[in-house]
């Protein structure tokens, strides 16, 4: 390979994993917990390969960041829609210059890489990363937090009183069946992120809060497949990815860290936590292999920058002439 070690190639399948994981992902690629319903030939695409101005192109024309407000139903009928906001995330934030999207990769640790995340205009981090002990690796400044609804819900995380969601604008989602509506999720989510976000807000009213419409990820999970030989997870798409495409949305150009692995790149799962698994990089449960693929496809710095600062550079939609 060169002067310059391995990054990600765009071609990644499941069959080049190790066999353990191999095994765990073709399971989930024939589970369908959410009713996924494929189109088209088996769902694969045979298509030809999309370039990167092509992908990025249709990404910006077929996806849209959508977030609840006061007046959807179900939400308009219930008591506590006033908790909602009243406008759509997008037309709240942004439009930002240059942004950070932190993975929370264990290879985040020891980049030294927290001044160059700090400069830009706004930084989106993921679930419980935390800022405080790590601003050397990961900066200090968190604009925008994505949180998962297992994290809202999960006792070990202290959602509700962990000082480590206070800053920021908070964003959440929870993985819908992929055809429901937003009364059948009202009525099933995975975890309850409904009851979680009423108390919170009881506990931190002036806080910027928005919930994903599950469209959305499905959105952006259909962009994937529609975009791989493969079938891939019918799983929701990672935080990371739907963080990304979020800030494409807000931002004139994305800076994505150790999404794609540098030279760092390790078994570790999170930069905060001593934990070992291949699975966190790779995925299992998420379709974070055909993800990488595509955002490497999409990135539009060097091969260089993801090996020595695990960067990824993405034009935000604004400024693609499609
Ligand atoms: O684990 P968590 O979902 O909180 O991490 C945020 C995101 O960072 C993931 O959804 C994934 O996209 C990305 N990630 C990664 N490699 C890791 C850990 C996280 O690509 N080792």
């Amino acid at each position: 390979h060169g002067l310059l070690g391995e990054v990600w190639d765009d071609e990644m399948s499941s069959s080049m994993l190790g066999s353990r994981l191999r095994k765990v992902v073709q399971n989930y690629q024939a589970m369908n917990k959410y009713g996924v319903q494929l189109s088209g030939p088996g769902g694969v695409s045979s298509r030809p390969k999309l370039s990167g101005p092509e992908l990025l192109c249709q990404l910006k024309d077929n996806v849209e960041v959508m977030t609840l407000t006061a007046d959807l139903q179900p939400f308009s009928a219930l008591p506590w829609a006033a908790q909602l906001p009243p406008k759509p995330l997008t037309s709240d934030l942004g439009p930002y210059k240059s942004c950070a999207v932190v993975s929370s990769a264990g290879s985040l640790r020891y980049s030294g890489l927290g001044k160059e995340i700090d400069s830009h205009d706004a930084v989106l981090r993921f679930n419980a990363a935390p800022t405080a002990g790590y601003e050397k690796d990961v900066g200090s400044k968190t604009t925008i937090r994505l949180i998962n609804s297992q994290v809202m819900a999960s006792d070990d995380h202290r959602f509700l009183s962990s000082s480590l969601y206070s800053s920021g604008v908070l964003v959440a989602w929870d993985p819908a069946p992929f055809s429901a509506d937003l009364t059948q999720w009202y009525n099933r989510t995975d975890y309850p992120i409904f009851t979680q976000y009423q108390r919170y807000r009881r506990l931190h009213p002036l806080q910027p809060f928005y919930i994903l419409h599950p469209r959305f990820e499905w959105q952006v999970w259909q962009r994937i497949q529609d975009n791989m030989a493969e079938p891939i997870q019918k799983n929701p798409p990672s935080s990371g990815l739907l963080g990304t495409v979020l800030m494409m949305s807000l931002c004139e150009v994305v800076h994505v860290y150790e999404f794609l692995p540098s030279r760092r790149k390790t078994e570790l799962c999170h930069y905060y936590q001593r934990f070992y698994d291949a699975a966190c990089t790779l995925g299992a449960y998420h379709p974070l292999l055909y993800e990488k693929n595509l955002v490497k496809r999409m990135n539009q710095g060097s091969d260089r920058d993801i090996y020595t600062h695990g960067r990824v550079t993405l034009p935000g939609f604004s400024r693609l002439n499609c």
